[in-house]
């Protein structure tokens, strides 16, 4: 039998202890797990499961300090004490399964070290996409090829929020008070809206699939909170939908070493994978060499789809003590680290086409103005439409070609400065 400490029993603990307590039909390896203790904050909890009371505690340590418990699973959240009771965890020999993106993101380096050392595995199929599987198959299934690219949609909350403003032409509040009532959107949100999630997670996502660390300050992230029913309504009548973005490249050429590393919201073509994901479903689309295109689509959160991959990491730890035991060398595909830190492109001089909303006052030559200050920084137009014209003012919609952010960050500056120009209301990136 082997022995598995449970570090939380909330969203995602509870969905693993479900699946580990009810084996039949599953994979036999099932039946030959045990859970010993349940480290909760509240013994009292009322918490609906059959559970035998005896195995909760609230002492977390004497979890990872137990010497028959050879698998830790670290379901708490939040970065202390998660990320210390992982490394005590190791330092007494466990191996680890974790759903915890935001200590992954920013303790990876520590984390592995550690684990190399003492033999151990740390395995975090949950962390990111919840049920789907995408950290495996980065790391063994996809192994042969050159990645390119991951673009994923990897936040829920926030493809929620967009489906709803796109299908209803509903407010940002509006619909965020909704997914918090629904239990999508934590009470505070910004973790999701402003895009923090989705940054931890694709950073996880390119250090595997690119193959080095990545400093989780280096990925850059703005999220939807500025997103309105006016811009989702224009880009479908351009042809995109917006979409929070996490998206990872390599660069060809004399920047092959650099990696675009950034979360934002994004005009997507319709036409394009993504742009039909909707609701709190993620996928995620990884681009490689020789394979070409491959996308991972589901339920990205919640306690079943995440405890699923949580328990197939703590099989694949089960059935490697039993083939091997103990004391065998590390797989080199499921504990692969990396030794150097990834460069990462500053946003500035990432190229992309630009989407901008901008009111002006109806004025003869505006639109010259306008056209000429793109002009001057080397930014050229694909469309420029006035879309609404009321009470002496327009409303300008630009789509430029692909060019240097800050050449397009330049050429907004100087036209803010013209007189004609009431606002510049919203600019959104475009997927090329
Ligand atoms: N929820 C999802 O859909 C989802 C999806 C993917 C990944 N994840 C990740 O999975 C992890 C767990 O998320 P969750 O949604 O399951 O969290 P949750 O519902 O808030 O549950 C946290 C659990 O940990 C316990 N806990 C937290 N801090 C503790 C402390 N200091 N001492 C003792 N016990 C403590 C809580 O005890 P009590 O029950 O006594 O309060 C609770 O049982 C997070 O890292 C999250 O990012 C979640």
């Amino acid at each position: 039998m082997y022995y598995v400490g449970l570090l939380g029993l909330g969203t995602v603990g509870r969905g693993t202890f479900e699946i580990l307590s009810d084996p039949a039909g599953r994979n036999p390896l099932l039946s030959e797990m045990i859970v010993k203790k349940i480290g909760v904050r509240s013994i009292e909890k009322h918490r609906a499961l059959q559970l035998n009371q005896q195995v909760l505690t609230q002492d977390l340590d004497s979890i990872v300090s137990d010497p028959e418990i050879s698998i830790v699973v670290e379901l708490l959240g939040g970065l202390e004490p998660a990320r210390s009771l992982i490394l005590k965890a190791i330092k007494a020999g466990k191996h680890v399964v974790t759903a915890n993106k935001a200590v992954i993101a920013r303790y990876r380096e520590e984390i592995y070290a550690a684990a190399q050392e003492k033999g151990v595995y740390v395995l975090i199929e949950g962390a990111v996409g919840g049920g789907i599987p995408i950290i495996k198959p980065l790391k063994q299934s996809l192994g042969s090829n050159r990645i390119q690219s991951i673009i994923g949609i990897v936040n829920g909350t926030t493809n929620y929020i967009l489906t709803q403003m796109s299908e209803n032409g509903a407010d940002f509040a509006d619909v965020l008070t909704k997914a918090q009532q629904l239990g999508y959107a934590e009470a505070n949100p910004s973790s999701d809206v402003d895009g923090l999630d989705a940054a931890d997670k694709i950073s996880i996502l390119a250090s595997l699939g690119f193959g080095g660390h990545i400093k989780r300050e280096d990925v850059y992230s703005e999220g939807i909170r500025n997103i309105t029913a006016t811009d989702i309504n224009y880009a479908r009548r351009l042809g995109y939908v917006i979409k929070l973005l996490a998206i990872a490249r390599g660069n060809a050429g004399e920047d092959s070493d650099r990696l675009e590393l950034r979360v934002h919201p994004t005009l997507v073509p319709q036409s394009h994978p993504l742009a039909s994901i909707n609701g709190v479903n993620n996928a995620i689309l990884v681009e490689g060499d020789p394979l070409g295109q491959v996308m991972f689509y589901g339920p990205g959160a919640g306690s079943g789809p995440t405890a699923s991959a949580v328990v197939s990491d703590i099989m694949n730890i089960v059935a490697i003590l039993k083939s091997h035991g103990t004391g065998a060398t590390l797989d080199p595909l499921l504990s692969r680290t990396h030794q150097h830190y990834c460069q990462i492109t500053p946003i500035e001089e990432i190229e992309s086409s630009f989407y901008t909303r901008l009111i002006t006052l109806d004025r003869p030559g505006a639109i010259g103005q306008i056209g000429t200050c793109f002009g001057e920084n080397n930014v050229s137009l694909q469309s420029l439409v006035q879309i609404g014209l009321e009470a002496n003012q327009a409303e300008l919609v630009v789509v430029s070609h692909n060019v240097k952010e800050q050449f397009f960050r330049q050429a907004l500056e100087s036209i803010k400065q013209l007189e004609a120009i009431k606002s510049i209301s919203s600019v959104i990136r475009v997927l090329d």
